[in-house]
């Protein structure tokens, strides 16, 4: 598995630290105003990148992904149906149907019932001064703030956003915050607010000063630092992030494209389920597929087997390079397991499971077992070239020879006999 990663963070966070600054525009009350009525879709044309073809014939095999469910919630705090979590300082804040409740290790900090339905919500910089805002969005698409005393306070005026019903909120880099709503994206960077893509958007992705909107065959990608915005044909676009180098990724169905040389787009990966939901958190782009979680990095995609998260759940980027996974359900938080584990505990975590439900009514050890003994991650690790026959390649003796082996299980196999 990946021990560059670190190095990619590092990289990223030098890359985003010189970004280019952009100079002080007018007003300096600190208090912005939306000042762009102009979007930058009518100025000059952007570049419109050909549509890319159906991708092609794509791997549909990932390397193994490894996640830890992290504990958040040591005291079993009721959140509700949370709809949008952020994390700020060791503190996470969960908005929901029971309003605005604060986890700190692992226990209730605060609450605020005073509104229970939300949209979206980010950790920002603070409008003035310095420091950073927990910013939330109700169900009517107005602003507010967490203020220290657990107050909210209605913030929309302040970011120039006074009118708009928001939908999508996230910090994009540098001092930018995007707010999306139905129709259009802003973006205010502290000074002013402007009106940059136009939509109608279903869904976005920011990151090092990059903001990206998607409606069902489109994608569009402004660069806040310089103004650029290049548009993409991509029929079916479901989900985007922008990854840690700034490069664009986006799902159409089951298909991952990433942003390669020359801005071209280019399937990378055909999952079994479409991919639903995607951010950046860190060194890695998370997305959503069915019912497992993947990642984009590196220019490597990994998803787990086994994962079983709720249908439709969605994703919200965690601190630590952790992700959020909401659903109706309690929500859940991992981290990817970065090649610490031994190959045994690889083998107990993913095929062990297998060998007890498909293979130990045989293949068990000692009297009247079935050769080869596979009840060991050794008797597993001896016969890999037959076990590569038998059930991935469905060779003779075709295995499990008879019953239920649904395909997923052969492609976990198969993931597993790649790991090395
Ligand atoms: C119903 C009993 C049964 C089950 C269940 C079963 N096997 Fe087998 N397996 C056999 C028998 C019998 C053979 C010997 C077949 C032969 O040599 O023709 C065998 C042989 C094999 C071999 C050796 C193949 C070769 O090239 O000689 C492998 C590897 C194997 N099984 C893997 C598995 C795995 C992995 C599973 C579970 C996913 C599994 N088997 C489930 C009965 C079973």
């Amino acid at each position: 598995m990946t021990r560059a990663i670190g190095r990619l963070a590092t990289l990223a966070a030098l890359l985003g630290a010189c970004g280019p600054m952009e100079p002080p525009v007018g007003n300096d009350s600190g208090v912005a105003m939306d000042t762009g009525t102009t979007p930058v879709d009518s100025g000059p044309p952007p570049d419109v990148v050909l549509p890319p073809s159906d991708g092609g014939v794509l791997p549909t095999v990932a390397a193994p992904l490894f996640v830890r469910s992290i504990t958040f919630n040591n005291m079993m705090v009721m959140l509700g149906t949370v709809a949008a979590v952020t994390d700020n300082a060791g503190t996470s804040a969960f908005f929901g149907s029971m309003g605005m409740r604060l986890l700190r290790s692992g226990a209730l900090l605060a609450s605020n019932a005073e509104i229970t339905t939300w949209r979206a919500a980010a950790t920002v910089p603070a409008v003035l001064g310095t420091g950073t805002w927990t910013i939330a969005v109700d169900a009517m698409g107005r602003v507010h703030r967490v203020r220290p005393d657990n107050l909210f306070e209605f913030v929309g005026d302040r970011y120039g956003v006074a009118g708009m019903s928001v939908r999508w909120v996230a910090h994009g880099g540098m001092n930018y915050v995007g707010f999306a709503s139905d129709t259009h994206l802003s973006i205010a960077d502290g000074m002013n607010t402007r009106r940059v893509m136009e939509g109608p958007f279903t869904a976005f992705g920011a990151s090092n000063n990059f903001f990206a909107g998607v409606s069902t065959d489109r994608v569009k990608v402004l660069d806040a630092a310089t103004g650029r915005l290049r548009t993409w044909n991509l029929p079916g676009a479901t989900a985007v992030a922008v990854d840690a180098m700034g490069k664009l990724v986006v799902s159409a169905g089951p298909v991952l494209w990433v942003e390669g040389a020359e801005g071209v787009l280019q399937g990378v990966f055909r999952a079994s389920a479409p991919i639903t939901s995607m951010i950046r958190s860190g060194p890695r782009v998370w997305f959503v597929s069915g019912r497992e979680l993947g990642t984009y990095a590196m220019g490597r995609v990994s998803m787990t087997s086994n994962t079983m998260l709720e249908m439709n759940s969605t994703l919200s980027p965690a601190s630590m390079d952790e992700v959020w996974v909401l659903s109706r359900a309690a929500p859940r938080r991992y981290a990817a397991d970065t090649g610490t584990q031994t190959p045994e505990a690889i083998w107990r975590a993913t095929m062990q499971p297998v060998y007890a439900t498909y293979c130990a009514d045989c293949h068990f050890p000692g009297m009247g077992g079935q050769l080869p003994d596979l009840s060991t991650y050794m008797g597993w690790d001896a016969n890999r070239m037959r076990i590569r026959n038998s059930v991935v390649n469905m060779m003779a003796p075709v295995m499990p020879p008879r019953g239920m082996f649904p395909m997923e299980q052969r492609t976990a196999v198969d993931m597993w006999l790649m790991m090395r």
